[in-house]
């Protein structure tokens, strides 16, 4: 598995507005919606599918390369919170279809489960898939979200995870699952507590997007 962490000063900078706990729930929301841009912006660098063509311009032909219209990547915003890392990001991305999947952790015991799937019953062959949630802590959400996407004939190998912040457990469980994945993330955090939260983490990112 690779786990991507550009070093950027606007993902530093964003990040920074994202941790502090006085950041209110709108500046929240647009904050997680920049983060998802340059995120999404990283994780498509060698992955959107293009071709060539020949436009005409004002003084000039010229040959171009442009995103392929006939192959939408899949968009599977977990909700809540992956949904507004996605939906103000998704302009990034000219083509795209969108599948939400909502998750819900019990408190208690830390487990995912899933309330929401309008994930396609099959994925066309070679289907490009890009998740997204910011916060990936026990690593249980991101592991039915992929398990979702991968038993409607998604290969591994052709999901990227964009999340703001993960930390070792995630990193490991998905690393043994799924040594082919692409991870992207705008830090890797140093723990996870007894509460199940990333240490410094963002807090409840679902609670402090949507109150
Ligand atoms: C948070 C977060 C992830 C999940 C990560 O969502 O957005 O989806 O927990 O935890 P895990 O890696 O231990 O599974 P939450 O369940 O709080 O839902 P919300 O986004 O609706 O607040």
């Amino acid at each position: 598995m690779l786990v991507f962490v550009p070093p950027h000063p606007l993902i530093n900078h964003w990040l920074a507005i994202a941790r502090n706990a006085m950041t209110p729930p709108s500046i929240f929301r647009s904050t997680l919606g920049e983060l998802g841009r340059l995120l999404i912006y990283e994780a498509a660098r060698d992955w959107l599918p293009t071709f060539s063509a020949e436009v005409e311009g004002p003084v000039g032909t010229a040959t171009v390369e442009m995103v392929d219209p006939n192959q939408p990547i899949a968009v599977v915003p977990i909700l809540r919170a992956g949904l507004v890392l996605l939906e103000e990001a998704k302009t990034v991305l000219p083509v795209t279809n969108t599948y939400h999947l909502g998750f819900a952790r019990d408190e208690e015991t830390l487990e995912a489960k899933m309330y929401l799937n309008k994930l396609p019953s099959q994925f066309p062959e070679g289907q490009r898939v890009l998740i997204s949630d910011p916060m990936l802590a026990t690593g249980g959400t991101i592991v039915k979200a992929i398990d979702e996407c991968v038993s409607r004939g998604a290969k591994v190998s052709d999901i990227r995870v964009v999340c703001v912040v993960t930390c070792p457990p995630a990193l490991t469980v998905l690393s043994d699952k799924y040594p082919g994945l692409r991870v992207y993330a705008a830090m890797i955090d140093e723990e996870l507590n007894d509460a199940g939260y990333i240490i410094p983490g963002l807090g409840d990112a679902g609670d402090r997007a949507f109150g």
